[in-house]
């Protein structure tokens, strides 16, 4: 059957079937090319989409901006000050005025009941642009990084290793995808950062059906052997307190993404990164941590590796403009 997105939400990638998935990453590619070329069309004309961030953001909204522009859409930003959402008005009455005056609403912020709130009353399709929760378009980049890399359509089978904190909203969406798509997910962590038991579950059930699997260790020595792809997340997420710094870096500095860990990958392993990322000094939030606890300011992953030729960050980051493109097309037309 043909696949019709139009008028959903895409707020978490466990509300889509794989073929759903697919269909969206192929999407992508058309309109990667498409962008390179030079051949876009602006198949939105004269639509208008409200782009509202409870967080800070970089990458995502210039994906969002940049992919409005091209799909010849208009976007209003509202950021983490300029906008009343759950402070001076509910998500609900923001939802309705916003679903009245716009035919998309992107949220980045904390709660995924809100971004849940707000889709249930918009009515128009409402994109996560990341949550404490999820982050399901920057899933969409890294898968279609991994098929560019791999050559390759279906990952299924492929060996995804993720170090660090496994309780937020990268690692959940890693254990969705892997879930769906049949990837066997290692994620490697101390124990006190493992998923959340109800979703770990959920999506080991997942997994069970299409052949992938989902497995915890806390053996950061051998966990990336023969791994097709190695990826890490920031140690402290948005919205969490910076007072934590001293116990996660404690925590978490077995599981540093280095060249020990990379060299018992696959020789063609690629290292992935949704960033930013603390892998040197260059950061006015590294030089404070230096500061205050020592080290060069390098935490989830090595500058080494961060540098390496293994590690595709910048395209993934590419990639999430073409993937948000998809999604505001595939939701909107
Ligand atoms: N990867 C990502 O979501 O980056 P930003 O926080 O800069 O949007
Ligand atoms: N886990 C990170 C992801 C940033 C894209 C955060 O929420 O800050």
């Amino acid at each position: 059957m043909a696949i019709n997105l139009k008028g959903r939400n895409f707020i978490c990638l466990l509300d889509f079937t794989r073929e759903e998935i697919y269909y969206l990453l192929e999407l992508s590619a058309t309109l990667k090319i498409a962008k390179q070329k030079g051949t876009e069309k602006q198949p939105l004309k004269g639509y208008n989409i409200a782009l509202l961030y409870q967080k800070d953001s970089r990458r995502t909204r210039s994906a969002f901006e940049v992919a409005a522009y091209d799909l010849g859409m208009h976007s209003t930003y509202f950021g983490p000050t300029g906008s009343q959402i759950a402070v001076k008005e509910s998500i609900s009455d923001t939802a309705k005025v916003l679903g009245k005056i716009y035919n998309g609403i992107q949220f980045r912020g904390y709660k995924q009941t809100d971004i849940e709130d707000l889709a249930q009353n918009a009515g128009v399709p409402v994109w996560n642009a990341l949550t404490d929760l999820y982050h399901p378009t920057q899933m969409l980049a890294d898968i279609m990084t991994i098929q560019e890399c791999k050559k390759i359509k279906d990952v299924k089978g492929i060996k995804f290793v993720y170090f660090g904190d496994a309780r937020f909203n990268m690692a959940n969406s890693y254990m969705i995808i892997s879930a769906k798509l049949g990837m066997n997910l290692v994620i490697c962590s101390t124990k006190n950062l493992w998923p959340y038991p109800q979703l770990l579950k959920q999506c080991q059930d997942i997994a069970q059906e299409t052949g992938g699997s989902i497995t915890l260790t806390v053996d950061y020595k051998t966990a990336s052997k023969d791994a097709d792809v190695v990826a890490t997340d920031v140690w402290i997420s948005m919205g969490e307190d910076k007072k934590i710094w001293k116990q996660r870096i404690k925590d978490l500095i077995p599981y540093q993404v280095n060249k020990e860990k990379m060299k018992i990958a696959k020789p063609n392993a690629i290292f992935l990164h949704c960033l930013p990322s603390f892998h040197d000094d260059k950061t006015q939030i590294a030089q404070e941590i230096i500061k205050q606890y020592g080290g060069t300011g390098e935490l989830e992953v090595t500058d080494e590796v961060f540098q390496s030729s293994a590690s595709k960050i910048f395209q993934q980051s590419e990639n999430h403009l073409h993937t948000i493109k998809a999604v505001m097309l595939a939701t909107l037309k």
